[in-house]
């Protein structure tokens, strides 16, 4: 019954039913953890090959031994997948180490520390401040770099098609403090969204409104990873920027972590020349070149991009059942209830779950009693805070299908105890 529906008599009964399904599931000392978004054992275990790529020797396609010093821009041929992948000419990439958040931070520290355009252009020296908008719910990580760097931080909601950009466009246009933008533009995390073609064509044209040294910062990490089919894939930035003249507001980062091994793949920097020019002048400070031997072998699995979508349908083909058992739970344990909504993502590694406001916390501690450990409730948002403490991030990508079913049961008893008890509580008093 819907939990608008029901009367004082209803709600009592139903809340004694769920106190007794949650007692007997917390009796069943249970420890399940949908968390973090991580590959399972057997994804990982598609990548195997990379062990013995390198049995054909350590050159690179120009005959650089990889196993040397230098090549700071990545060796030729991971420079062209990573140009593949980006939408991008392959002297307008770089292809590092295994992650794309370490060239994030490096990016942002470098442009808040030393500034993108010379003497004077630091951001934290300039009196407008530094502020970065951030798209929520979004990727707990990209909030903690700003943080850490103390760049503050400005939410703007997401629509299910990129974030919401008159709101983006009258705070860029309005503080020239904004020095730049997170974006997830396919399968974000954690929503799932791909953005429109609109959207991506009003991001391109932020750099025309905004103060100088704006920076999207255009994080692919699922540009590849789809569930089922696909959809269709959002507009290439980079076009869309060369036409709005202004291609060096906007720099692109992706990985091989969830397509090979997540702690061991390689990544990748794009953009413009002058932002490739910048940003290798930045990493030459603090390294002679990255892992070019890591490159190699990755490029000896995964030499081109249709080999790329061929593997990834097999992880899709490990995934998918996950995301089923977690949908068809939420389907039926909670369908037309009122009780919260959910999106049902073709790609990533996410569902979002949004309680009733005000139960986000309770919901995750009721399921931590009951044990099984979820992300914290407004670990999407800037800060940690949620203000309406409704969102939650379901990650069943790592445990085993029979432990997303199991922690997934506990999950949609928690939902409705919480939403029950709260019931309860308001018409009481
Ligand atoms: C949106 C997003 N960006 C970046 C990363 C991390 O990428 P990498 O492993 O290349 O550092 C993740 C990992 O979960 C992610 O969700």
């Amino acid at each position: 019954m819907h939990i608008d529906a029901m009367d004082a008599a209803a709600l009592a009964r139903t809340e004694a039913e769920l106190e007794r399904s949650y007692a007997a599931l917390r009796a069943e000392g249970l420890n399940l953890d949908l968390t973090r978004g991580k590959p399972a054992g057997d994804q990982l275990a598609l990548s195997a090959a990379l062990d013995g790529a390198l049995e054909a020797g350590y050159g690179a396609e120009d005959g650089t031994d990889t196993r040397g010093y230098g090549g700071a821009d990545g060796i030729a041929e991971a420079r062209r997948l990573g140009a593949e992948w980006l939408g991008l000419a392959p002297e307008e990439v770089l292809a590092g180490g295994n992650s794309s958040l370490t060239l994030m931070y490096l990016f942002l520290l470098g442009a808040h520390r030393f500034g993108l355009d010379g003497q004077g252009s630091a951001w934290a020296d300039d009196p407008a401040g530094a502020r970065f908008l951030c798209p929520v719910p979004g990727y707990d990580r990209h909030f903690t770099i700003c943080e850490d760097l103390g760049i503050g931080m400005v939410s703007v909601p997401m629509t299910g098609e990129g974030p919401d950009m008159d709101r983006v466009e009258a705070l860029v246009a309005g503080d020239p403090g904004v020095r730049g933008m997170w974006c997830v533009p396919r399968y974000s995390n954690p929503t799932g969204e791909t953005y429109s073609a609109g959207t991506v064509r009003r991001i391109a044209g932020l750099g025309r409104i905004a103060a100088p040294g704006f920076r999207v910062m255009w994080d692919n990490a699922y540009a590849v990873h789809h569930l089922a089919g696909g959809t269709p894939p959002p507009e290439n930035v980079m076009a869309r920027c060369r036409a709005a003249g202004t291609e060096d507001s906007v720099v692109q980062f992706a990985s091989t972590s969830k397509v090979s091994f997540a702690g061991a793949g390689i990544s990748f920097f794009g953009g413009s020349r002058r932002n490739v020019d910048w940003f290798r002048s930045r990493l030459s400070v603090m390294t002679i070149g990255p892992d070019k031997v890591n490159q190699l072998r990755h490029m000896r699995l995964l030499p081109d991009m249709d080999t790329v979508h061929t593997h990834m349908v097999r992880h899709a083909e490990l995934l998918r059942p996950k995301f089923d058992c977690v949908r068809r739970r939420l389907e039926e344990g909670l369908g037309n209830l009122g009780m919260g909504r959910w999106t049902d993502p073709d790609g990533g590694y996410f569902v979002s779950f949004w309680t009733r406001p005000g139960l986000a916390k309770e919901t995750v501690r009721l399921a931590a009693e009951a044990g099984v450990r979820l992300t914290p409730a407004g670990a999407a948002f800037p800060y940690g805070d949620d203000p309406e403490d409704s969102h939650i991030r379901l990650a069943p990508s790592f445990p085993p299908l029979e432990e997303v079913d199991r922690a997934m049961e506990v999950f949609v008893t928690c939902v409705r105890l919480a939403v029950v008890r709260g019931a309860r509580r308001d018409r009481e008093g």
